[in-house]
């Protein structure tokens, strides 16, 4: 087993169905983790819901319904949502779980041992939404219209509460920053960060009396942990806490939305510092997901549940799009035709032409049989030449968490083989030159294969029956410079039989042309 690797997703609220920005996340989280354990990591990958909070109970009340039952209903949704993208989750957690119990009374009790909680009186505003407290001097508008910095309405609170001494953590918080650049990523957002804890903290509200939808807080009846202290507690409890930690403590990195990274860049970091626990390496802050532009809302009708998504074009092309067209950690948009138009011209006709044209030639004409050496010439060494590079491209920049730009360079290795194919128009050779025809067959099946090697954490399904056609079993990233793999599997005498095409072109479903 190669070095631990822990990455998370936030935990989603279960007051409604999963969306587009949930399946991102989910999916964005998914293809770091396939691709990390090709890389030899041993990976530990969580995901699931945040069931507790007033947000919760709110929801609940609306639809009248009990808050247990619209938690267990809708966190089935999620990780129905999570079953049907492929995502390779190792443990869906939910907070109403018995050993994130555990966990979240172990956090609070080494809280309080550290000096850092004590009882007083919270008067402030809260926004439900966000299920989050803020400073008036963070407020916009005026009287009831008052809105916190994420737009959301908010609320005067007043009552008895434990405080966190969150105002003692300012300069370690200031020290850990610019001590670890990556501790926020991308930049931008830490220096947001940055930025906010400079301006002071308070200390922050860490439990509630007004209802009981959350961890009691051990020895205070009438308490519950606000949501976000048990909320943030999911990681440590996926780590084994409060036994000892398993060697993926701590997690290497927490993937989250952009709207939350103040609760996971100063409030977690300081509720684990408190508790004398070790640090997050990395915190990442990727951007939203909008839908032509505009945010999802259920006023404007434009939510689209992920699955019908994935329904109409396919969970490859829904991850593909995803992945390829956002630039991660900034904002990208979505729309039927913009899905369609990028998974046509990449997916089904670069890549997938290539391996589908040349993978059923080779079955009808070669009666499956491997390609032989034949004559060769240096424009194959080149394109193997190019194709290795472009895959080592991808892995630089997805260990850099450069996520659009990793598949970038792989389509410039997809483009340098049809280029290649133009040139040596290997169809019209079977008649007129039959071994250099095998020495470009070659080429192509060893080039597709790296390729298919190399992007199988974006489309597992698709780049895996490539690789299923092929015959290839060891899908690791050392394998794609594995120079033996082709006489071995030629001299076991494998066969390729004629494929179903991985990656089909899409049309524009009048039904998803409307509501997408
Ligand atoms: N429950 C909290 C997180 C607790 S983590 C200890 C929460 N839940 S959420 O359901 O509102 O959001 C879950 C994740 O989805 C967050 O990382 C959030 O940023 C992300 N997204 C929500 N809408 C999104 C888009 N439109 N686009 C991309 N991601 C978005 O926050």
């Amino acid at each position: 087993m190669g070095d631990p690797y822990y990455i998370t997703t936030a935990i989603s609220y279960p007051n409604g169905r999963p969306h587009i920005g949930h399946a991102y996340e989910a999916i964005a989280a998914d293809v770091i983790a396939r691709f990390q354990r090709q890389a030899g990591r041993d990976v530990r990958f969580q995901t699931g819901t945040d069931e507790h909070g007033l947000k919760m109970v709110q929801a609940a009340r609306e639809q009248g319904r009990d808050v247990r039952d619209l938690a267990a209903e809708m966190s089935g949704h999620f990780r129905g949502m999570c079953d049907a993208l492929g995502i390779s989750y190792d443990r869906f957690i939910r907070t109403t779980d018995a050993d994130h119990y555990r966990a979240s009374e172990a956090i609070w009790r080494a809280m309080e041992d550290s000096g850092d909680l004590y009882l007083s009186r919270y008067e402030g505003w809260y926004s439900v939404r966000d299920e989050a407290f803020y400073d008036e001097k963070e407020l916009t508008g005026e009287g009831d219209d008052r809105l916190s910095p994420q737009g959301t309405p908010v609320t005067w609170t007043a009552e008895e509460t434990w405080f966190f001494r969150l105002s003692k953590y300012q300069q370690p918080l200031l020290d850990l920053y610019r001590a670890n650049p990556d501790f926020i990523r991308p930049e931008a957002r830490r220096n947001e960060i940055e930025r906010f804890v400079e301006g002071g903290l308070s200390d922050l509200s860490v439990s509630r009396t007004t209802f009981d939808w959350g961890v009691p807080v051990p020895g205070s009846p009438g308490h519950v942990m606000y949501v976000w202290v048990d909320a943030l507690t999911n990681y440590l409890t996926g780590a084994g806490y409060p036994d000892a930690l398993t060697p993926h403590w701590p997690a290497d990195l927490h993937l989250i939305g952009k709207d939350i990274v103040r609760f996971h860049a100063v409030y977690w970091p300081a509720f684990l510092l408190s508790a004398g626990i070790a640090l997050p390496k990395t915190v990442f802050g990727h951007g939203f997901v909008l839908h032509r532009g505009e945010k999802m809302s259920k006023s404007v009708g434009n939510v689209v549940d992920p699955l019908e998504l994935a329904g109409h074009f396919g969970v490859d092309s829904l991850r593909y799009f995803l992945l390829r067209e956002v630039s991660f950690g900034q904002d990208g948009s979505y729309s039927a035709e913009a899905i369609v138009t990028r998974v046509n011209a990449e997916l089904a006709n670069a890549f997938g032409n290539l391996s589908q044209r040349t993978l059923s030639f080779i079955a009808k004409n070669l009666d499956g049989a491997l390609p032989d050496i034949g004559r060769t010439e240096p424009a194959d060494g080149e394109l193997i030449e190019e194709v290795v590079v472009a895959c080592a491209a991808l892995k630089t920049a997805f260990d850099d968490l450069a996520l659009s730009q990793g598949v970038e360079a792989w389509l410039r290795g997809v483009v340098a083989c049809n280029q290649y194919i133009d040139a040596q128009a290997p169809w019209a050779l079977r008649k007129t030159d039959p071994a250099r025809m095998h020495a470009v067959l070659r080429t192509l099946v060893r080039a597709i294969r790296m390729l298919a090697i190399a992007i199988l954490p974006v489309v597992p399904d698709g780049a895996g029956r490539i690789l299923d056609t092929l015959g290839v079993a060891t899908r690791d990233h050392a394998a794609i410079d594995d120079d033996g793999w082709y006489d071995r599997a030629a001299s076991d005498g494998f066969r390729i039989t004629t494929p179903t095409p991985a990656f089909p072109r899409l049309d524009l479903p009048a039904v998803v042309e409307e509501g997408a």
